[in-house]
């Protein structure tokens, strides 16, 4: 895949997307109901293309930690259960080259103190911490190993309601900085009022302007829908190389150059310090390794709430009213697999009264006229498609491609969408973003199942 063909698409999307979302706000967009129609695209518009550039990893110094072993990378993300939310954050440098010799995880411990905004962060959270590695059987290519990997499960919390705290070592004592976030309101008729959904982000002077104007939004929850760091597009020397075999044409293997996880995930924090992040795997995340391990990386920076569906790579929470189904699309999903079957039973057991919405998102999408990635997901659609349909999924959130169909096709009524999206904030760039504004008022029982 090429970068150049990536971010132009992106480019483009964006202002396709720009475009039908005028019509949505505007009101004029028709509803399914009105259909079927015929899918119109626009061509492409070569002037509006343009190349991105990476953010230099070198000279970010203010995003580096200043303290040995004080927290950077933080992020937070939701638990299957609405009074929890889990802490994460790397402590210690990653190691990269000949010779490295892995931290020992439990040499810092995994501490977050925590309160209700304005009143002491009295309560105490401690959790586990772990490394990981990319090596390449390769003696070409460089092995990596993280940082130390912190995750905390903070239990016990009020439903709406804005909490700070600090994580990190109080022994060393190297803390955060305050941070402070909001817990998901209570379902059934209550929602996160912002819902940003952005996908394709890549670390880029323009994923810059993307994170920038997600984070002065607010939002009350972030989707990431899969190609995070793009890490697997960097050569062992850390440049952007827009092929794969870039060093060594001959290796089995694609490099990686996994600093740029890290340095994606301290150019993150300012959003994921704050707002719940919920990731889902894209094919940039697959990362294939020694001993033929896949989604190492992502499997080990983001915590899932994943003890139901017993795997990191699918998994469903609830956000207020809204339940999220997040399908792999790497990894088996036919009539038989673990995926499909826990799928079915995630599905039986949506209660319509508790979350009168029902969202999934994964990333290639099943409906797509462009011609980069034409029906690359077929198969998954054919296997789940009925599924998803008999149990009426009000929205599909995709990424992967520019083009990726607005979600008529999935809700019953076009009318619901429209109270759903009013307010949406669009960035051009390495990456489109729109911010869902789910009005409290606008979800009257009337538009709901
Ligand atoms: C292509 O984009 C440029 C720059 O925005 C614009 O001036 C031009 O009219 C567009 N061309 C077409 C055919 O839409
Ligand atoms: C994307 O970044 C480039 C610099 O790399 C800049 O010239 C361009 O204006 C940015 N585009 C947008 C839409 O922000
Ligand atoms: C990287 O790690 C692998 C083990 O998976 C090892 O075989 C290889 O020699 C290491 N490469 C270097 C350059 O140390
Ligand atoms: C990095 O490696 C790639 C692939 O070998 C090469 O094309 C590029 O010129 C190198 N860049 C630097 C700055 O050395
Ligand atoms: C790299 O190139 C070799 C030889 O052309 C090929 O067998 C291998 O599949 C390629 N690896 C990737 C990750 O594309
Ligand atoms: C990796 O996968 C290949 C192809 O499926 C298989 O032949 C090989 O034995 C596997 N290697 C290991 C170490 O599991
Ligand atoms: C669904 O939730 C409602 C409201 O909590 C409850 O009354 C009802 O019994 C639930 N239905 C099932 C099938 O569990």
């Amino acid at each position: 895949m090429v970068l150049a063909v990536e971010s132009l698409n992106r480019l483009l999307h964006c202002w396709i997307l720009l475009i039908s979302l005028i019509f949505v706000v505007n009101g004029q967009f028709p509803t399914t109901l009105e259909g079927p129609f015929k899918p119109v695209t626009v061509p492409v518009n070569y002037s509006i293309i343009g190349q991105v550039t990476s953010l230099p990893v070198d000279d970010n110094p203010p995003l580096s930690p200043e303290i040995e072993f004080q927290p950077q990378q933080i992020s937070l993300s939701l638990s299957s259960d609405l009074s929890s939310v889990w802490v994460s954050w790397i402590t210690g440098e990653y190691q990269i080259g000949d010779d490295i010799e892995p931290l020992d995880p439990q040499s810092v411990a995994s501490v977050v103190q925590y309160g209700v905004y304005k009143s002491g962060r009295n309560n105490l959270a401690a959790g586990s911490s772990f490394i990981y590695s990319q090596q390449y059987p390769n003696e070409d290519l460089n092995n990596y190993t993280s940082g130390i990997i912190h995750r905390v499960l903070v239990t016990g919390l009020d439903r709406d309601t804005m909490y700070e705290y600090q994580c990190g070592d109080p022994s060393i004592p190297a803390m955060s900085e305050v941070h402070y976030f909001r817990t998901m309101p209570s379902p059934p008729k209550d929602y996160p009022s912002r819902v940003a959904v952005v996908r394709g982000l890549g670390l880029t002077y323009n994923t810059s302007t993307t994170i920038s104007h997600m984070a002065a939004n607010h939002p009350d929850l972030a989707l990431l829908v899969g190609d995070l760091s793009f890490a697997d597009l960097y050569c062992k020397n850390g440049t952007l190389c827009d092929f794969q075999n870039c060093s060594f044409p001959q290796s089995p293997l694609q490099e990686t150059y996994q600093p740029r996880w890290d340095h994606w995930g301290r150019f993150m924090q300012i959003l994921t310090a704050t707002v719940p992040t919920m990731v889902i795997e894209g094919d940039h995340e697959i990362e294939k390794q020694a001993d033929n391990l896949t989604f190492t990386a992502y499997n080990y920076r983001f915590a899932f709430p994943s003890d139901e569906s017993g795997s990191t790579l699918y998994y469903s929470f609830n956000a207020g009213g809204i339940h999220f189904v997040m399908l792999g699309a790497y990894v088996p999903y036919d009539k038989s697999s673990d995926q499909y079957k826990w799928l079915e039973r995630d599905l039986f057991n949506v209660n319509r009264s508790v979350t009168p919405w029902l969202v999934a998102a994964w990333h290639p999408p099943w409906y797509s006229t462009y011609k980069d990635h034409y029906r690359e997901a077929e198969c998954m659609r054919v296997q789940m498609e009925e599924l998803l349909y008999k149990h009426g999924v009000d929205i599909v959130f995709n990424g992967h491609i520019p083009l990726t169909p607005r979600t008529d096709s999935w809700v019953a009524s076009v009318d619901s969408i429209l109270h759903l999206v009013r307010q949406l904030v669009i960035s051009a760039g390495m990456n489109s973003l729109n911010i869902v504004h789910i009005e409290k008022v606008a979800l009257a029982m009337g538009f709901l199942r």
